[in-house]
């Protein structure tokens, strides 16, 4: 692979490359605002300025300027080398470019950055961006100069309201236009606008619409200063006191890459953000999937359920295993669940086997919207995996409503309280002599006729592998502790394997693992470039 030169680093390119993308592949920042490795070039905010060193034997573009002497308290005429975009620089074999390295760099950056808060208002002490701000990190690592202007900025709107998850405060704007790309080349439509010139600039929405596309939340990703916040999220939290997981959305059948961002203080996931994964998602998730986090902590089965009241966990258990123990094989159905991890759903199935059990189905959300770019209509992030496991012995709904109406199936273990087809749900209910046992995390309409009900920890709650519909194996990280009384899947299916005398050797994670690999072949891959998600 050809080679150019930064700094004193030799960086590898691929033909096409800029300067930036090939230094952001190598790992190595060069500042920038407007820059995204996801939109065209914009080249606006000019903070990412290069020195290219000339070729041996020819002299470098020249500019003639005006430098303010302290001493003679005049100007002064000097000459600069002609500084470049690296953001718009393609990069050629051998080219030699100075970064960190040059003074004229150095300077003119803390230029752009003295430039761009002129008339930035200070708000970081209530600002959410606070914290994870690139105004603030590059006023540290770029030149820290006080400001000048003695001048009343120029004020303009704040706290406009954009959209139903998006506020705009375009003091704080500089104006970079990433969110303007992101609506017309991500989300293709292109809502957002800049209107006014020079210092009164700013982001409009066209007359008459709202920024209200499924990929809304993602402006407000992309934004590097707290010009774009979200409803849900803005004085909430701070960043400096949130910790984060690589996880994977659950919200459908993509599996894009997120992190989890939590406070552990109080077990509470406050954010989630795209993680880079140029196989699944690139840079994006959508809003639905951006706000399924809120689901961690709504809806939830957080305590055991003996007829719908509240037992201790162990009487739960107890319960369980009074009802399951010494049914045969042909009278059990088991569900195994579409919204739970591959370890939960091959923990079940090998207990399922003990029990001679022959009747499989899947628990899981009902399908919705989908679109062209990530959103997909299976709103389960392990649909794909569980036909892995199963195979053909998947029911079809109708073999399995013939097998509830005729009386075949006398008792029910499920994983998940709700079904994909509301006809199941509504025929479980009608059958008040059929035994339910469910395992759940979430309310759903089994819960209401279960007789008893185990709570199992979300998907936040515990590691676990999902696989997209793509067939790619995914790790998503634990990041809080179990709320309630909640336990991972494979444990409390572990718990009640036992309780009935069968052993399923699933001391931890890896046990359960290791079932899910055995019969399927499916290899565990984090499938995930670790990455920040903000470049
Ligand atoms: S709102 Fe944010 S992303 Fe949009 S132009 Fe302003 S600074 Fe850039
Ligand atoms: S497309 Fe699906 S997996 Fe991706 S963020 Fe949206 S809901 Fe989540
Ligand atoms: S990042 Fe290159 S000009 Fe903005």
């Amino acid at each position: 692979m050809s080679t150019f030169r930064l700094d004193d680093c030799e960086i590898p390119f691929e033909p096409g490359d800029t300067v930036i993308r090939a230094a952001h592949r190598a790992g190595i920042d060069i500042p920038h605002y407007c820059w995204h490795p996801g939109l065209s070039v914009a080249a606006n905010c000019r903070m990412c300025l290069v020195e290219l060193m000339p070729p041996p034997g020819r002299q470098a573009m020249m500019l003639d300027v005006l430098r303010w002497d302290e001493q003679s308290q005049q100007y002064v005429k000097e000459q600069k080398p002609k500084l470049v975009p690296a953001c718009q620089q393609t990069v050629s074999a051998g080219m030699q470019v100075r970064s960190q390295s040059s003074d004229h760099v150095t300077r003119a950056r803390a230029a752009v950055q003295e430039m761009l808060l002129l008339n930035h208002p200070v708000d970081c002490p209530i600002c959410d961006q606070a914290g994870e701000c690139r105004l603030q990190d590059y006023w540290l690592s770029q030149g820290s100069t006080k400001k000048r202007m003695l001048d009343e900025p120029v004020h303009k709107p704040k706290a406009v309201v954009f959209g139903p998850h998006i506020v705009y405060d375009a003091e704080r704007c500089i104006v970079c236009t990433r969110c303007v790309r992101v609506c017309e080349e991500l989300a293709k439509d292109p809502v957002l606008s800049v209107a006014q010139r020079g210092n009164l600039n700013e982001i409009t929405v066209s007359p008459g619409r709202q920024l209200d596309h499924n990929y809304s939340l993602m402006t407000e990703v992309v934004c590097p200063v707290g010009a774009l916040t979200s409803h849900e999220f803005r004085f909430k939290a701070r960043v400096w006191f949130l910790r984060s997981v690589s996880s994977v959305c659950v919200g459908c059948a993509t599996g894009c890459n997120s992190f989890t961002d939590y406070d552990p203080r109080e077990s509470r996931v406050y954010h989630y953000r795209p993680r880079e994964n140029p196989n699944v998602n690139k840079h994006w998730m959508c809003d639905s999937g951006m706000l399924d986090y809120r689901r961690i902590h709504e809806g939830r089965i957080l305590e055991a359920r003996i007829g719908g009241e509240p037992v201790p966990r162990r009487a739960g258990l107890e319960k369980a295993t009074d009802l399951l123990r010494g049914v045969r094989g042909s009278k059990l159905l088991i569900v195994l669940g579409a919204q739970f991890s591959q370890e939960d759903n091959a923990a079940l199935l090998a207990l399922g086997k003990k029990l001679n059990c022959s009747a499989y189905f899947e628990s899981g959300q009902p399908g919705g919207a989908s679109d062209d770019i990530l959103m997909h209509a299976d709103k389960n992030p392990n649909s794909t995996g569980i036909r892995k496991l199963l195979g053909p012995t998947l029911q079809t709904a109708e073999q399995l409503l013939d097998g509830l109406r005729s009386g075949q199936l006398t008792h029910v273990l499920s994983l998940g309280a709700t079904f994909k087809d509301s006809a199941i749900a509504d025929e479980c209910g009608k059958l008040s002599s059929l035994v339910q046992v469910v395992m759940t995390s979430h309310d759903g309409t089994l819960v209401a006729g279960a007789k008893v009900v185990l709570p199992v920890c979300s998907w936040a709650e515990a590691d676990g592998t999902f696989v997209n519909a793509a067939g790619l194996a995914q790790v998503s990280e634990q990041a809080i502790m179990p709320l309630g009384q909640a336990l991972p899947g494979w444990k409390w299916v572990s718990h009640l394997a036992s309780s009935l005398g069968h052993e399923l050797g699933l001391a931890s994670l890896d046990d359960a693992r290791r079932l899910v690999e055995a019969p399927t072949g499916t290899n565990r891959t984090a499938g995930a470039v670790q990455t920040e998600s903000q470049p």
